[in-house]
């Protein structure tokens, strides 16, 4: 039936029908809100191009998390921002049972227990190169950093972690990951795997916060060339394979059919990394007055829903999930 007997807007004539034939909506149990755990007393420091974001020590950490679970927000994700000192090649100090990342775990675990913790799986904090694996001669090898990556995953499991997040992009660590937390006996511990994540120029200030650009060339031989689709799949196809409970698709925004294809393509929860140079842009604009920051936020958010993603992790979380509850 076409016009004039069909007319489309009659569906948008006002708020209330507008809202009963909405397809897609966001909900604060999508989010997963990234936070950013530095050693020391007092730090509650803004990175500077993440406006209003924030390194906190964990002594600062309790009215943050306090928030989140007061907006309804159920998941964080945590990365730590180690001192120099403390890097290496081999990535030791994310073996260290007792590190900012175990410590940081074992303190969200008893101050708010009803949080699922995940956690950052990779080397790249802890590299004196910057790099999510240990290098040898220019190289990143690969088995043998998913064998720390394994290490790391059950050092994680240990102090309480949900579920490891490798974002790493070696080939065979969420297999090995897998067999490593099940024979020291996390059988519920999951892992939500980074598969289809691109070498994006949009993750430039998540690197200033961790400190954590690579110190030598780039990322280009792990993670993945942006011009390629049909490569995520097989890379979702083999981490479903290898254990993944959940599949993520990084950055966002820019990659919005691959969101599309891997949920079309398989039968597992998709999440979506609304990364930190989307962030900055939204947050860029809005500060000089280009952009309205609070729609354009819950535009995007809800742009992920409309491609299948049926979780989000969002330097946005608390923001959003504020908006939709009021
Ligand atoms: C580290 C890691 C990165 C991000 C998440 N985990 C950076 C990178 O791969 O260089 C980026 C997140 C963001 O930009 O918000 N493996």
């Amino acid at each position: 039936m076409s016009f004039p007997n069909t007319r489309l807007r009659r569906l948008r004539t006002n708020p209330a029908i507008r809202a009963m034939v909405e397809e897609n909506s966001l909900s604060p149990v999508d989010f997963i809100a990234p936070l950013f755990i530095v050693e020391g007393n007092g730090v509650k420091e803004e990175i500077e191009s993440m406006p209003d974001y924030f390194r906190y020590s964990l002594d600062r950490l309790q009215p943050e998390l306090d928030e989140l679970a007061e907006v309804g927000i159920r998941s964080v994700l945590l990365f730590v921002k180690v001192p120099d000192e403390k890097k290496g090649n081999k990535g030791t100090e994310a073996l260290n049972d007792s590190g900012l990342m175990q410590e940081s775990i074992r303190f969200i675990k008893e101050s708010h227990p009803e949080f699922f913790i995940m956690t950052d799986i990779a080397l790249d904090p802890y590299s004196s190169y910057g790099h999510d694996g240990i290098v040898e001669d220019g190289e990143i090898l690969n088995d043998e950093t998913v064998e720390v990556l394994a290490k790391m995953s059950v050092s994680h499991a240990k102090a309480g972690a949900d579920m490891v997040a490798p974002s790493d992009m070696m080939d065979g660590r969420i297999g090995e990951i897998r067999k490593a937390l099940d024979k020291a006996g996390f059988l519920n511990t999951g892992i939500m795997a980074y598969s289809a994540k691109y070498a994006s120029s949009f993750y430039g200030p998540f690197r200033d916060a961790l400190d954590s650009a690579p110190g030598f060339g780039d990322k280009k031989t792990y993670q993945m060339n942006p011009a390629n689709l049909q490569e995520a799949l097989r890379e979702v196809e083999q981490d479903i394979e290898e254990g993944a409970d959940i599949v993520m698709v990084k950055p966002g925004m820019p990659y919005l059919d691959v969101v599309k294809a891997v949920s079309d393509n398989f039968n597992i929860p998709v999440s979506v990394y609304n990364v930190s140079g989307e962030y900055a842009m939204i947050k860029a604009a809005a500060k000089q007055g280009w952009l309205n920051e609070e729609e354009t936020m819950m535009e995007s958010l809800l742009a992920f829903k409309r491609a299948g993603a049926d979780l989000i992790a969002t330097y946005f979380a608390k923001e959003a999930a504020k908006i939709i509850n009021r």
